[in-house]
Order: C-alpha cells, then sequence, then structure tokens
C-alpha cells in the first residue's frame, strides 16, 4: 500500500540504527486508526481522564491494560470495561513517580499482546510557593510527569516503529503552552509534554506512528484538591467534564491529530497566547493561577 522509497543517510542514533527507518509515507501518512481489537495502554486509569479515557477506548472496541497505584479502583474499571463492552481489560499496579517505576511497567507489559496505543495521562500538578516545596515532591512530579512520560514513550515507540504503526497520546495541557506562575514546576514539565510529542510525531513522519498531544484545561477531577489548589471563578466556569476531554482525546488517535485542544474557550485562550509576549503571559497567567 505504501511502498518503502530511499531514506534519507544524514541521521542516524548513536546506535546507529536510523530513527526514521521503516516504511515511507512520501505524500501523507494515513489519517485514519481503527481502535477495533487494539490494544491499550492507559497510565493514570484509576480516576479522572484516565479512566474517562480507558471507558472511550473500551466503547471503540480497544482491549485494555490499566496502570496507577491504586489497583482497586484500576479492578472495579477494569470488570466493568468487560461486562460493559466485552473487551479483555488487565490491571497492572504501579507507582511512576518512584524512579524505576516505568521500567517495572514495561517489564510487566511484555512483548505480546503487543501495545497498539498508549496513553501517557498519569500526573499531578504542584500548586502554590514553586521555590518553597519540598524538593522529594518536586522531584516526584517530574520524574512522573516527564521522566517516565519520556521512558514508556521511548520504549513503545520503538516498538510501534518496528512493527510500521501505533499511536500514542501525551496528556499535556493548556498549561504547557505559558509560563505558569503559582505553577511553576508543573507548567514547565507539560511543555515538555508538548514539545516532545510535536518533535517526535515530525521525526516519525515517515511511517505510521503517531505522538499525539492532548491539551485540557481546567477539567473537574480530583487534580486541583491534589496540587493544593482552590480554582479561581474564571477556571470554573470554563471547566470541562472529564468524559468531554477523553472523548477529544480518543478523536484525537482516531483521526491522528498532532494537538488537540478541548473546549472554545481553551483553544481561544491558547491561540491568543501566540499574539501576547511571554512577559505579559507571566503576569496574565499569575493572576489567573495564584
Ligand atoms: N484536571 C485538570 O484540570 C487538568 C488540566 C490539564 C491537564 N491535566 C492532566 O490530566 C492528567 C490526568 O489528571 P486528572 O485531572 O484526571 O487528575 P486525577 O483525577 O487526579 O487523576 C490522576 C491520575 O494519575 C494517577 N497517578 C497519580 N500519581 C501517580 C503515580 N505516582 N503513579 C501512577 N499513577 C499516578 C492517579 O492514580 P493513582 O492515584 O491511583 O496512582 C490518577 O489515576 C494529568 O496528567 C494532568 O496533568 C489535568
Amino acid at each position: 500500500m505504501h511502498p518503502p522509497g530511499a531514506r534519507p543517510a544524514s541521521f542516524s542514533t548513536p546506535a546507529g540504527a536510523p530513527f526514521n527507518s521503516g516504511p515511507r509515507y512520501p505524500i501523507m501518512r494515513p489519517m485514519g486508526f481503527d481502535l477495533g481489537g487494539r490494544r491499550a495502554l492507559v497510565t493514570g486509569a484509576s480516576a479522572g481522564i484516565g479512566a474517562e479515557i480507558a471507558r472511550e477506548l473500551a466503547a471503540r472496541g480497544a482491549d485494555l491494560t490499566l496502570a496507577a497505584r491504586r489497583a482497586d479502583r484500576l479492578e472495579a474499571l477494569a470488570a466493568s470495561l468487560r461486562s460493559e463492552h466485552g473487551v479483555s481489560a488487565e490491571v497492572i499496579p504501579a507507582d511512576l513517580a518512584a524512579p524505576g517505576g516505568a521500567a517495572a511497567l514495561i517489564d510487566r507489559c511484555g512483548e505480546t499482546p503487543a501495545v497498539d496505543v498508549l496513553v501517557n495521562n498519569a500526573g499531578i500538578g504542584m500548586h502554590g510557593d514553586g521555590v518553597g516545596h519540598p524538593w522529594e515532591d518536586e522531584r516526584g512530579m517530574i520524574q512522573l510527569n516527564v521522566l517516565s512520560v519520556a521512558e514508556l514513550t521511548k520504549h513503545f515507540a520503538a516498538q510501534m516503529r518496528a512493527r510500521g504503526t501505533g499511536r500514542i497520546l501525551q496528556v499535556a495541557s493548556t498549561a504547557s503552552f505559558l509560563p505558569c506562575p503559582g505553577y511553576a514546576a508543573y507548567g514547565a514539565t507539560k511543555a515538555f509534554v508538548l514539545h516532545h510529542a510535536e518533535a517526535l510525531d515530525e521525526e516519525l513522519r515517515d511511517c505510521d506512528v503517531r505522538v499525539l498531544a492532548l491539551c485540557p484545561g481546567s477539567t473537574n477531577t480530583a487534580f486541583f484538591e491534589i496540587s493544593g489548589n482552590v480554582r479561581g471563578r474564571a477556571q470554573v466556569a470554563t471547566s470541562l467534564d472529564p468524559v468531554d476531554v477523553a472523548r477529544a482525546g480518543v478523536d484525537a488517535i482516531e483521526r491522528s491529530r498532532r494537538v488537540t485542544v478541548p473546549g472554545l474557550a481553551n483553544k481561544l485562550t491558547t491561540a491568543g497566547l501566540r499574539v501576547i509576549p511571554r512577559r505579559l503571559q507571566a503576569t496574565l497567567a499569575r493572576r489567573v493561577l495564584e
């Protein structure tokens, strides 16, 4: 269907393997991705957006591997996915804020059945005094939001590329688009997630592996309580239901959309940021987020 073409000779990994090896798509990669019968690994599936993404994937016929720390919640979700949608669903307890947590999850996933869809959703925020947060807490957040995401992505993207197809959905944030006083380190982790996804997606342009970013704004989950933040009026007014955010994310997988910002207010905000000087962005963000 898509004949292999010539590979550029100049780019290679340290190991010597061309990073864009695999079949080439000279004009456009295939856009559609049928989820029926695929195996999807969803991190942070025990609550909030991740649980809704798992439900939406199952409703569209995907088999699920669910990961997070709270195994009891994962087991309850897996049981309901099996009975409501007739898909297979397995649970792997994982602490992705712990060093070695992502490697342990990779080991548990094994090679077969292959992971066709990876959703890197697990994440937490830390609100308040960026200098004063205990380092061990902040390090854990960075491990969870950045290092585990990068490690899982590298591993499963390599497997997908070897098989010639796959989708990775990174749950970034509207915080990815600007400096976030009040959420300084959290915002920076989400900037990493968005830039990393966009760059990898471009690197992989010659094969049918896509790295897609979902950038929710304020969403009605436990995120703010866990972050130690009380939302302001503007955030509450524009908050979305996690079901709608999840649907936008799974649509993005099926349609291979590189960056998705759910909700009109969030779309307008992120589009408007393009014309606002960065220094002013930080000042405005401080008013909303602090
Ligand atoms: N809610 C928002 O307004 C908002 C906006 C933009 C982006 N996001 C992003 O959306 C993603 C999901 O957040 P949410 O809003 O759905 O929050 P949530 O309801 O608190 O869910 C967070 C999920 O991450 C998992 N998690 C937390 N720490 C973990 C750890 N150490 N190891 C493994 N899993 C862990 C939690 O499971 P366990 O506690 O069971 O481990 C839970 O399943 C996050 O990446 C967040 O940054 C949220």
